[in-house]
């Protein structure tokens, strides 16, 4: 267990922002990871310094350098530990690549989170924010996790109901941001699949593909499909993914909308509210292939900024300042951003 000075982050986060650690140190087991919170003090001060958790960081936007440590988790694993008539309950390491562990079910004809395919970064991170995609969440298979206490130095066990789950959010991300790092998530997979094609261009891909017999391998590679064609690849092009989240207004918010804007884009949610398309309101207010020296909004997706190569993090943040105000200007609507900014 080594811990590194001043060490480049660039190739550790998707945006390929170019920024440094103070300090920079590996773990592959909690006994490491409690080891190096353990001595995580300024070297002059003797202070606990700012500790930040790392996975394939392709949800993160670096501002600056970050004056503390960085630690870059490798908890690797996958296993079954029981099953039942109709599900397999599989525990995975927060290291363990999401598509790798995605193409692991497949392989074993676990079914639930083929929808879920190729989405960019690590286990570890799926709970922090719910990722989801074509119409699937990680809460819809989500079982149990274990997390590392930080103030208390001890594990924790957190049940579905604990990480309080909602649209690209949990307890992780807001009232214990910074508290807990995640060391293995357990999931609860289908043995018969409960396909859900009912999003998008699912349908229509597999048509395409010729798909005769759904099955999830199907499944995934019209995901795939999908998601190659209007996603910007981080190995190409610097991005995080959406860096905004759709905005929820209520349903007269909406009317009104739709009297000035009719082709505005939304979909009602059970709730009676109805979630925005951000990548319509971006858009129409301008921004799509939009581009200020290497930070931008790219030509396919205006939901996705993106760093062409040399841009600063505070670039790419401006823009997502300049973005905000303007859709707030034209629609009256507000934009949250989806990334961690650091
Ligand atoms: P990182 O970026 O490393 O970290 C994200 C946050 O979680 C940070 O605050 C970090 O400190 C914290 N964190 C990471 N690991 C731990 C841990 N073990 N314990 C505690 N905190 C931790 N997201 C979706 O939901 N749906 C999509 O369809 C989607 N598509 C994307 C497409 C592209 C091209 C890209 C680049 C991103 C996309 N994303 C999507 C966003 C991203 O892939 C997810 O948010 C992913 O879960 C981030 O994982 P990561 O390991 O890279 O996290
Ligand atoms: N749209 C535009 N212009 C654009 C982009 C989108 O008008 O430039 C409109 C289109 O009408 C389209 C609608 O927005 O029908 C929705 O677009 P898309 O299906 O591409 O989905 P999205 O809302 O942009 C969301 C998630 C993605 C997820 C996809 C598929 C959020 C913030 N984003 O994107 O997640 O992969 O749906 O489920 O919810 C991520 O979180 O990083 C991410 C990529």
């Amino acid at each position: 267990m080594m811990i590194k000075e001043n060490i480049s982050l660039k190739s550790l986060n998707t945006f390929g922002i170019d920024v440094s650690a103070k300090q920079f140190a590996h773990f592959n087991s909690v006994d490491q990871l409690h080891e190096l919170l353990e001595f995580n003090t300024r070297p002059t001060t003797n202070d606990q310094q700012p500790t930040l958790i790392l996975g394939g960081g392709s949800n993160i936007l670096f501002t600056k350098d970050f004056d503390g440590l960085v630690l870059k988790n490798e908890l690797v694993g996958i296993k079954e530990i029981k099953e039942d008539v109709h599900h397999v309950y599989v525990q995975a390491g927060a290291g363990v690549n999401w598509h790798h562990f995605v193409l692991h079910c497949i392989h074993n004809g676990w079914a639930g989170v083929e929808n879920l395919s190729l989405i960019p970064g690590n286990v570890g991170a799926s709970p922090m924010q719910n990722i989801g995609a074509y119409g699937v969440e990680i809460k819809d298979v989500f079982f149990s996790l274990e997390a590392f206490h930080i103030p208390d130095k001890k594990i924790v066990h957190f049940t579905l109901n604990d990480c309080e789950f909602g649209y690209r959010e949990s307890v992780f991300k807001r009232k214990f941001r910074n508290e807990f790092v995640i060391t293995g998530v357990t999931y609860r997979l289908n043995r018969i699949p409960e396909y859900n094609t009912s999003y998008g261009a699912i349908e229509q891909e597999l048509e395409k593909m010729g798909v005769k017999q759904l099955s999830i391998q199907a499944v995934s590679q019209a995901v795939i499909n999908i998601r190659s064609s209007k996603l910007p690849d981080p190995a190409v092009i610097g991005n995080a993914g959406s860096f905004f989240k759709n905005p929820e207004i209520n349903n007269n918010q909406f009317s009104m909308l739709k009297a000035q804007f009719p082709d505005a884009v939304g979909h009602p949610l059970p709730n009676g509210n109805v979630k925005l398309a951000a990548g319509w309101l971006i858009e129409q207010a301008g921004w799509k292939g939009y581009r200020k020296g290497d930070a931008g909004c790219h030509e396919k997706q205006a939901l996705v900024l993106v760093n062409y190569g040399h841009a600063k993090g505070r670039d790419i943040y401006n823009l997502s300042e300049e973005i905000l105000q303007s859709v707030k200007k034209k629609f009256g609507v507000g934009l949250e951003r989806e990334v961690n900014i650091v």
